[in-house]
């Protein structure tokens, strides 16, 4: 026998949830998640003694630049509408407790100073706050005698770096070591030389991950081995809701949950949890993973790169730091 036809029932089914997913405008009516420039962040790279941009194999469209050619890309970023700018710095000398991350002419410090010159008034200028772009060995901290990260020695080199960078001109010190303790020593130290309006943006929960992969070309890392003894254990969801609540304790400003897209679940938890405004940082190896997808022609890339965005926005970012804050933040003032 042949089974009647659904509309046979009158009042079956009762809901068509389809009704609402029939038209763009009506899409985009119900649309509970919205991407907006102003919440996006660049991260930039800039590299001393580079003579041009240098692109980056491994992160296709994203380059190494001179401080020139810094300021030029920031003012295109700037001009998008994006929420702020992530500076990292490559210095041409690297020693074993990376000198010139705090010297006021290293190179990062005298691109914060650069840029806040340039676009200073007109954006949220951060600063990279960790040693192992200024390391010879890598590492996030100095070493003890038996090669080990030295905890505390490393705190009082942050707190160097805090100084420079808020003299440079850092309205955020994006404090991405995972030290403990380096929040509130941070914190102090600004006080204490009279920095109380320099922000502390907090990598509270920042796991050891593979993902960050090709960041270790965009700094020409030295790193031998991996960061498992101080970044998080990727099977641990609860530890990161204790690091938070440290972060906060000492008196960070903001907290961003690091990689975004394998982290989804720790993002909704810290977001449910916190009173702060809560970032994710869309690492290299997560943009990486999706240009290279799309140059074999695997993927839709524009709808692939929005649907990334549009994830870590749902899962409950208010900021996101993404490699492609230009060009979205450029799509979504056209309307795309
Ligand atoms: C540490 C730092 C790293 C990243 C941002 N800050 C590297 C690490 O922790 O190993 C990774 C960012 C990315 O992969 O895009 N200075």
């Amino acid at each position: 026998m042949t089974p009647p036809h659904p509309s046979a029932y009158p009042s079956f089914p009762v809901s068509r949830p389809r009704r609402l997913r029939r038209t763009p405008p009506l899409r985009r009516l119900v649309a509970e998640t919205r991407l907006h420039p102003a919440d996006l962040v660049l991260p930039m790279f800039v590299k001393e003694s580079l003579t041009e941009p240098s692109p980056l194999g491994s992160m296709p469209g994203v380059l190494q630049h001179t401080r020139d050619s810094l300021k030029a890309a920031a003012v295109e970023a700037v001009s998008a509408g994006v929420g702020g700018l992530m500076i990292f710095g490559i210095p041409a000398e690297r020693d074993a407790v990376g000198t010139a991350a705090s010297e006021p002419d290293g190179i990062l410090n005298l691109a914060l100073a650069d840029l806040k010159a340039e676009v200073g008034d007109a954006t949220v200028l951060m600063a990279d706050l960790c040693l192992d772009e200024f390391t010879d060995h890598g590492h996030c901290g100095v070493l003890d005698a038996r090669g080990a990260v030295d905890n505390d020695a490393t705190l009082v080199r942050y707190a160097e770096m805090a100084l420079a960078q808020a003299a440079a001109g850092a309205d955020l010190l994006g404090t991405s070591g995972m030290m403990d303790g380096q929040v509130g020593h941070i914190r102090g130290a600004l006080d204490g030389s009279g920095n109380i309006d320099t922000g502390i943006f907090a990598y509270a929960a920042k796991y050891a991950s593979a993902f960050y992969g090709p960041f270790r070309e965009a700094v020409d890392s030295a790193l031998i081995g991996d960061r498992r003894t101080y970044q998080q254990d990727p099977a641990n969801r609860r530890e990161s809701a204790r690091e938070v609540a440290l972060d906060l304790a000492e008196g960070a400003d903001l907290v961003m949950v690091k990689p975004a897209m394998s982290y989804l679940d720790v993002l909704s938890d810290v977001a449910a949890s916190v009173d702060v405004p809560v970032a994710a940082y869309q690492v290299s190896g997560e943009y990486a993973m999706v240009e290279a997808a799309a140059a074999h022609g695997w993927i839709d890339r524009d709808r692939a790169v929005l649907e990334t965005l549009t994830s870590i926005r749902r899962a409950g970012a208010s900021i996101i730091l993404t490699y492609w804050a230009t060009e979205v933040a450029t799509k979504l003032n056209a309307g795309r």
